[in-house]
Parts: C-alpha cells; sequence; structure tokens
C-alpha cells in the first residue's frame, strides 16, 4: 500500500514538477510572440543583426547563402546588403561562408571583461522570449562599466548598443499598497519596472518590433531546420498510419489459419 502511494506521489510529481519549474523561470520573461514562418521579420531581423550586432557576435554554425536559401534571398541579395566583412587578404567575404566577424578576441575580453559569445544557439539555449526580454531590459546603471544593466542578465558585460534606438531606460521600484509601518498590511513587494527616461529614434513599438525580428532570427539560427523538420512530422504521421492498416490487414491475413 505504502509502496503504490509512493509511486502514484512520485508520477504527478514527475508530471507537475517541469511546469512548477517552467513557471518559475519565466515568470519575468515577456512573450516574443515571434512567428519562424514569417520571412519578412526574419530577413528583417538577419539585416539588423548583421548591423547592429556581428560586430561583436560570430554565427559560426551558419553559412550566408544557407541563410540565404531559407530566408527566400538571393545570393545578389545577400552579396549586397548582409556582407560587410572581409577575409585576411583584403577579398570580400564569401556568400558560400561561415558568418564570422574580425574581432580580436584578446581585445575584447580586456574592453567588455568577457568574450561576447557566439550567438549560433542562444535561440536554443536561452529560448526567444528571454532573447526578447533581453532586449527590452537595458536601464540605466552608473555604477557598471557601460552605464547600463539588464534586468535578466545582471551586471552583463554587454553595452547597450541598441539604446540609440530605443533610449534610456531606468529602473523604478513601484511603491503601492501599504504604507511602511502600517498595521495589519501585508508589504507589498512590488516587482520593479523599467520606465523609459529618455527616448530614442524609434517609438517603442518600433524598438519592439524591431527586436521582435532579432529575436525570430536568432530563434531561426539556433534551429534552421525546424520548420522543415515540422512539416516532415507530418508526412511521417501518414505513413505510419497508412503503414499501419497494412500491416494489421498482414497479420489478419497470418493469423486466418491458426486455430
Ligand atoms: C560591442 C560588442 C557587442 C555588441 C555590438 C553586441 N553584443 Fe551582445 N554581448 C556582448 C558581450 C560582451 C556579451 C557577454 C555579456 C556577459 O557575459 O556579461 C554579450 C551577450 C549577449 C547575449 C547573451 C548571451 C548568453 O547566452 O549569455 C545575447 C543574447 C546578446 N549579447 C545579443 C546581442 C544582440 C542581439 C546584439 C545586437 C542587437 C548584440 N548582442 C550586440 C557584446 C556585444
Amino acid at each position: 500500500m505504502k509502496i503504490k502511494q509512493s509511486i502514484v506521489a512520485f508520477a504527478l510529481a514527475a508530471v507537475i514538477m517541469p511546469f512548477a519549474a517552467f513557471a518559475n523561470t519565466h515568470a519575468v520573461l515577456q512573450s516574443a510572440n515571434n512567428d519562424l514562418h514569417d520571412k519578412d521579420s526574419l530577413q528583417r531581423g538577419a539585416k539588423y543583426f548583421i548591423n547592429y550586432c556581428m560586430g561583436c557576435h560570430s554565427l559560426k554554425f551558419s553559412r550566408y547563402n544557407r541563410v540565404a536559401a531559407d530566408l527566400g534571398l538571393s545570393d545578389e541579395e545577400v552579396k549586397e546588403n548582409f556582407i560587410f566583412t572581409h577575409d585576411k587578404k583584403g577579398d570580400k567575404t564569401k556568400v558560400g561562408e561561415l558568418m564570422e566577424n574580425s574581432l580580436d578576441p584578446d581585445a575584447a575580453a580586456k574592453w567588455f571583461g568577457t568574450l561576447p559569445p557566439d550567438l549560433s544557439l542562444v535561440g536554443r539555449s536561452r529560448g526567444p522570449d528571454w532573447i526578447f526580454t533581453y532586449l527590452n531590459s537595458f536601464y540605466k546603471d552608473d555604477s557598471r562599466p557601460f552605464g547600463v544593466n539588464n534586468t535578466v542578465f545582471p551586471s552583463v558585460g554587454m553595452p547597450h548598443v541598441l539604446a540609440k534606438l530605443q533610449g534610456m531606460q531606468v529602473l523604478e521600484e513601484a511603491h503601492h499598497g501599504n504604507k511602511e509601518g502600517e498595521e495589519g498590511g501585508e508589504a507589498h513587494h512590488a516587482a520593479p519596472k523599467l520606465v523609459l527616461k529618455a527616448s530614442g529614434t524609434m517609438s517603442s513599438e518600433a524598438y519592439r518590433n524591431m527586436t521582435r525580428d532579432i529575436t525570430n532570427f536568432l530563434a531561426y539560427v539556433g534551429e534552421p531546420a525546424a520548420t522543415h523538420r515540422k512539416a516532415y512530422g507530418i508526412w511521417v504521421l501518414l505513413f505510419l498510419g497508412i503503414f499501419f492498416v497494412f500491416a494489421y490487414l498482414l497479420k489478419k491475413e497470418y493469423w486466418k489459419d491458426v486455430h
């Protein structure tokens, strides 16, 4: 009896705990609402990434021409709009090459205290919601080397490279509920809130759309085959369904004389 109960308890825990953990870590994240099928968004995201991020972050598992094909772009379009790097001999990087940059690792480590990581897999390791929230959560903090901090990445070593566009946010401890010292009330610990204090060249909405596109692109880069793979899945299931019918008929045929 005892054993049965513990098995049931264990099974329940196994089912519930992943959800509990999920709820916990994702509570503060904003939903990216990115759409991997939206090619326009992916194209914009790629362009933004190459313009604003690739000076520091490489995508060393991606080749320009593969990305171009997936995003519905021609090699020519990629050459003209996306490739700004050169090889050691000074020739323009070719479309078949990996999306690397020429950042000097030693210098970078000195500037940022850490190397800007390759972002090929960040779409998978962090997930789109985290990336989106991260890009929307830089705030002014004069105690940090670059004058900014980030609510989802405390003591971040990355400058707010999009500050000109977004403007600058400040972190405000929201005070509401009971006044301090009031009796009988619960202490309301309202979550700190980011408020845009100095506006940038983009409206808040345009900035969110831009960061959504970048997030979408990084999610695609993390798993370029995701959209194809899901399409295959349907065919595999259909095949299994049809195969089952024939397997069943065959089984019936084989067993009909065995009685
Ligand atoms: C000037 C260099 C620089 C630029 C430009 C830059 N970053 Fe970073 N980024 C960094 C550094 C350095 C870190 C590591 C921060 C740390 O570990 O404290 C980082 C970290 C990150 C991380 C967290 C990676 C992880 O999983 O820990 C993400 C995501 C990221 N950057 C995205 C971007 C995006 C998107 C852009 C373009 C909009 C961008 N970065 C532009 C320097 C840069």
